[in-house]
């Protein structure tokens, strides 16, 4: 038997501390909330594939149209014998879309997630034999260290997916900042950004017809009814998405439909009915404010790019000095 086993289990392991923080202060807050990166586990990860697909959702297969449509423009923008550093790395689509249409002499996925990362590695070194991979597990939103052989090679940025979209302004610059930082003067970044537009393709792409996006959202509670030992009944609360027009971003809200009690690592949470918690925000731009925004965290808007309907949209940045 192995001695580890042996051990007397902690009640919430390393991996689970943070998530554990996360969502005691969160529930803690007024008006309650919790933070987007924890939808992602095996489960919410197969979850927001779905989601992808669904016809109502346009963001995922629109990027992909547009990278496509535009990849002579885009090699145009990226320096020879270049690093792809992705922050943020999940399905494999877009980056090796990326790969076919550019030519780079590395590719270092950061995420947290780290089997993950080394299984699509594996992957992609079959299919891409003179191609260096370099994955690093890291928190992308905090600061991390490039591997060693990408030192001298010219960097660029790969952040696909609107995920950007998941901070506030003030966080987005904050990371375009580290991001800077991180890949250094003579950086490029490439940045999919979702596009502001009619309200009512808003609201279908985030309350689809399925209920796919309920799934997704709920999960935060599944994972910690699993993971942090938690009593939330999935049947007291439902799903909803709002577009918030004044701050330019559509909410998904987590409603409770009676009053009750949660209990979450032997604390105790009091939820009035109809009380919220708020479990994303996913932020929309016009071309000219992200622009603005990138301005304003040490880049220089080079180029954009959209689809013919103005739904989504592409832009090359390169490091100011
Ligand atoms: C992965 C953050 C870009 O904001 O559209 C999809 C996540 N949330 N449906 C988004 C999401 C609800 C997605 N991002």
């Amino acid at each position: 038997m192995n001695v580890h086993a042996l051990a007397k289990r902690p009640l919430v392991d390393e991996k689970d501390a943070a998530f554990a923080q996360d969502v005691i202060a969160g529930l803690s807050q007024h008006p309650k909330q919790l933070p987007p990166k924890y939808f992602y586990d095996e489960a919410g990860s197969k979850l927001f594939e779905q989601i992808t697909l669904l016809p109502e959702y346009y963001p995922t297969r629109t990027e992909l149209r547009i990278l496509r449509d535009n990849g002579l423009k885009i090699a145009a923008t990226i320096p020879k014998h270049a690093a792809l550093v992705e922050f943020g790395a999940g399905a494999t689509t877009k980056v090796r879309l990326m790969l076919h249409q550019c030519t780079f002499d590395a590719y270092v996925p950061v995420d947290i997630s780290g089997d993950f990362l080394n299984d699509q590695a594996d992957k992609l070194r079959k299919d891409f034999p003179d191609l260096e991979v370099y994955p690093v597990t890291a928190d992308f939103t905090t600061p991390f260290a490039l591997p060693p052989p990408v030192s001298d090679m010219p960097k660029v940025g790969f952040f696909p997916g609107s995920t950007i979209g998941n901070f506030d302004p003030h966080e987005a610059c904050a990371f375009l900042r580290s991001a800077r930082a991180i890949l250094g003067d003579g950086a490029t970044m490439i940045v999919g950004v979702d596009l502001e537009k009619d309200e009512q393709i808003l609201h279908a792409a985030y309350n689809d017809a399925d209920g796919v996006t309920g799934k997704f959202n709920s999960n935060v509670l599944v994972r910690s009814n699993r993971d942090l030992g938690g009593n939330f009944d999935l049947s007291s609360f439902v799903h909803r998405a709002v577009y918030n027009r004044e701050r330019h971003r559509i909410e998904m809200h987590l409603i409770a439909k009676k009053a009750q009690t949660v209990r979450v690592l032997g604390r105790s949470f009091v939820f009035r009915a109809g009380e919220s918690i708020h479990t994303e925000s996913s932020y929309k731009y016009s071309l000219e404010r992200f622009a603005a925004l990138a301005r304003g965290s040490g880049w220089s808007p080079q180029a954009s790019w959209t689809d013919p309907d103005q739904m989504f949209s592409v832009h090359a940045l390169t490091a100011a000095h």
